[in-house]
């Protein structure tokens, strides 16, 4: 399948992913949804590839998903193209996935960045979750995710104020694995990559699974209750307005309806 909003890189064992819509700081429309899948479970597939790097560009990993393509949706629209099932489909990729982050981690970007399994941040990485200044809540187990990672303070904070947290805090905090410079965090992310493709294929991959399996039961839960209250705000007009006023460049009026 040839990629129209990411690059694949095969460097084996290793392969790079980058997210590739750098006009919109890789807002993360459903084409690219669809493609980073596509892209990560033929990975996952191909034997000669041990571990799979996920990244953006300097500016931004992603800065959420793309909000003029979700402005004017509905409930029942939200409902029929239920947009969170492809994203979780990134949580069953069997092979360890490192995130490189620069820039941007928003939104949805930031929720993909925790769905990896490591993280390595450059300098000028930003983290944060800002959905409630747009009129919603994040929607792919930002909620479960920070919370899970951080503790309820922090996620409470991060989510309930929007405010983006430094790369230096998401080391502090226990969010990320590693923060390198600007010009070197990818080559950091590189060297972890390459130190865990040479580990035992088969062993690795059931570590990753065993970890996960510490928070699975909250985490099925935690994200369908979290889906369903993201597309029940789709109902309301704070959502149309906060989404609106992004698109024309204004602040939003809320009115709590
Ligand atoms: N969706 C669509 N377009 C986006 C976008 C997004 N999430 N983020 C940035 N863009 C676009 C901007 O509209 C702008 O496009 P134009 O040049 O055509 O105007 C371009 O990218 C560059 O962005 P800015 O001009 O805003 O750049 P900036 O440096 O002034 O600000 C920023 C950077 C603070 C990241 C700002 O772009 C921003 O706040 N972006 C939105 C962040 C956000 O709210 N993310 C959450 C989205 S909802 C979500 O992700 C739900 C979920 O749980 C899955």
């Amino acid at each position: 399948m040839p990629y129209e909003t990411i690059l694949v890189e095969p460097d084996p064992p290793l392969a790079i992913v980058r997210l590739n819509r750098p006009k919109v700081l890789n807002a993360l429309n459903s084409a690219v949804i669809a493609e980073l899948v596509d892209a990560l479970e033929s990975l996952d597939r191909d034997p000669a590839v041990r571990c799979i790097i996920l990244t953006g560009n300097e500016r931004a990993f992603a800065a959420g998903a793309d909000i003029s393509e979700m402005a004017d949706l509905t409930i029942a629209d939200q409902l029929q193209r239920d947009q969170f099932a492809a994203w979780d489909r990134i949580r069953r990729v069997r092979k360890p996935l490192i995130a490189a982050v620069s820039g941007y981690a928003l939104g949805g970007g930031c929720e993909v960045a925790l769905m990896c399994d490591l993280i390595v941040a450059s300098e000028t990485a930003r983290f944060g979750q800002p959905e409630i200044n747009l009129g919603i809540i994040p929607g792919a187990g930002g909620t479960q995710r920070w919370a899970q990672a951080v503790g309820k303070a922090r996620a409470m904070e991060v989510c309930l104020t929007g405010d983006a947290i430094t790369a230096e805090q998401a080391l502090a905090w226990g969010l990320v694995n590693r923060v390198a410079p600007a010009d070197t965090y990818l080559d950091e992310a590189k060297a972890l990559a390459l130190k865990l493709a040479a580990k035992p294929p088969l062993a690795a991959q059931l570590v990753k699974e065993s970890v996960n399996d510490v928070f699975n039961d909250y985490l099925e839960r935690g994200l369908t209750a979290e889906r369903k209250n993201f597309y029940l705000l789709f109902g309301t007009e704070d959502q149309k307005e906060g989404m609106r006023a992004f698109v024309e460049k204004r602040k939003p009026e809320w009115t709590g309806r």
